[in-house]
């Protein structure tokens, strides 16, 4: 007879506890303890009903890397999969409510449709809802599968089949339910037992699984965590609701790069491929005036250039203000006190303001420098050439450290027509980036900075 032991899992964090509690010691949340029933798996002591034996293999053998990937033909979906999708894969694709997660996988399954069979299941919206969708984004005639449903046990009975479809959308994963788990959907351990079937099926199968998930207010799928470690890709998409583009980030791939990102932009007609994001996120600049710097970043395999735009105004508080957008505050924070211990600038008396214009997140070390650049402009009121880009990193004191792909940043800003460029001069592993058509002016600390930014240069 197989045993039940009864135990608490926070719905926030998942911590286990063996007592109920109104607090989760983890993670602070207040109520968030609930009961789970969970059936013995392993049956206690030796001799009592054993395992099966396992097969062992060596490393060689036949294996799927080789099998032809699954095109969306949605370029930068595809790029940012690490390539096109691998037959009996799990995607987990997060983000905040009406970024636009179901418009991109009823694009991505319509592309994939004319190839392959494609199942696309809705716990969230009626079937009326995602047809309405598919007529708006025009896609109407792709003989996708649909249907609305919430039951794992039907959804399992359904796929698993010798003609399963070769892609299958669950749309959200929070929505689904498993009538042998005692807790509503959404909770954790629904969340994940729902995914463990259903990842298990699309192995045993060969389908890509997409699973939708929604971002807590906290920022990480709900279901916390245990979701990313059951999946081979999680992408996440992100963007503001004041801006038209967003950004499909890859934070874990099995099969592929992490740092890649994918840019859209969400139109009347649907999520539109941005081909050159450089473009897109220069368009509103205003040159030649103070405290704005072009920095040349890179994004996975892709450079891109975004503004970066600082503000340094007198304050009137006792604690000035600091607000970053679009970079790590902490970062910028490090900026202001090497400037102010190892230049001489200080700028404690003033409110500072930085923001990455268009809305992209940048997470690179190398923006440093265009920080810097940035604030000095800002504090003295010189601005950067207009034709200039900027990148490198700073160390604790002052020093200006090479960063990787310097040829790549350089030769997206000559291809935007940018003139010069500001660089580290340390050469990376015995290699200076070729300047190719820019003129380079290369740092070796952050002192040289200022040196560039007096009055009436
Ligand atoms: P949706 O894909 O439903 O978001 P999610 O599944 O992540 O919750 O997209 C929601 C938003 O996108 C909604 O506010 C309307 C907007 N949208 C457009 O602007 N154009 C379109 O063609 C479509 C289909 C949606
Ligand atoms: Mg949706």
């Amino acid at each position: 007879m197989s045993k039940s032991a009864a135990r608490f899992v926070c719905q926030e964090c998942g911590a286990v506890t063996a007592k109920w509690a109104g607090k989760c010691e983890a993670c602070n949340a207040w109520n968030s303890i609930t009961e789970e029933v969970a059936r013995d798996a392993a049956p206690k002591g030796l001799g009592v009903k054993p395992g099966k034996r396992i097969e062992f293999v060596g490393l060689e053998g036949s294996t799927t890397a080789h099998l032809p990937r699954l095109m969306t033909k949605i370029g930068e979906l595809d790029r940012v999969c690490g390539g096109g999708l691998v037959a009996g894969s799990a995607l987990l694709v997060g983000g905040d409510p009406g970024i636009g997660k179901s418009t991109l996988l009823t694009q991505a399954t319509a592309a994939l449709s004319t190839q392959v069979p494609v199942v696309y299941i809705s716990g969230e919206e009626a079937v009326d809802q995602v047809r309405l969708r598919a007529h708006r984004l025009g896609l109407s005639k792709a003989p996708v599968q649909l249907a609305a449903a919430t039951n794992l046990r039907d959804i399992i009975s359904t796929l698993d089949n010798a003609d399963a479809p070769r892609v299958v959308v669950i749309d959200s994963i929070q929505t689904m339910f498993a009538d042998n788990v005692e807790s509503a959907p959404g909770t954790v351990s629904q969340v994940r037992t729902c995914a463990h079937e259903l990842i298990r099926l699309a192995k045993r199968r060969g389908f890509v699984l997409f699973l939708v998930g929604h971002v807590t207010k906290e920022g990480t799928i709900a279901g916390p965590r245990v979701l990313e470690h059951m999946v081979d890709t999680v992408l996440y998409f992100e963007g503001d609701r004041g801006h038209q583009f967003r950004i499909l980030r890859a934070v874990k791939n099995r099969f592929g790069a992490t740092d890649e990102i994918g840019v859209f932009e969400m139109t009347d007609a649907g999520l539109q491929e941005v081909l050159n994001p450089s473009a897109l996120f220069l368009a509103e600049r205003r040159g030649n005036v103070s405290g704005s710097c072009v920095y040349a970043g890179v994004e996975g395999t892709r450079p891109m250039l975004v503004e970066i735009q600082a503000l340094v105004a007198p304050s009137t508080l006792s604690s000035p203000r600091r607000a970053v957008v679009g970079w790590d505050s902490n970062r910028m924070s490090m900026v202001l006190a090497v400037l102010d211990s190892r230049c001489g600038l200080a700028l404690s008396g003033n409110d500072v303001y930085l923001n990455v214009a268009g809305g992209l997140r940048i997470t690179e070390p190398a923006a440093d420098l265009a920080v810097a650049a940035a604030l000095v402009s800002s504090a003295t009121d010189v601005p950067v050439p207009a034709d200039m880009v900027v990148f490198g990193e700073i160390g604790l004191s002052g020093e200006v450290r090479a960063v990787a792909q310097g040829d790549a940043r350089l030769k997206e800003a000559a291809k935007l027509g940018f003139a010069q460029g500001l660089v580290p001069s340390s050469p990376r592993k015995g290699k200076q980036a070729a300047s190719g058509p820019l003129s380079i002016r290369s740092i070796g600390h952050l002192q040289d900075l200022l040196g560039l930014f007096r009055p009436g240069q």
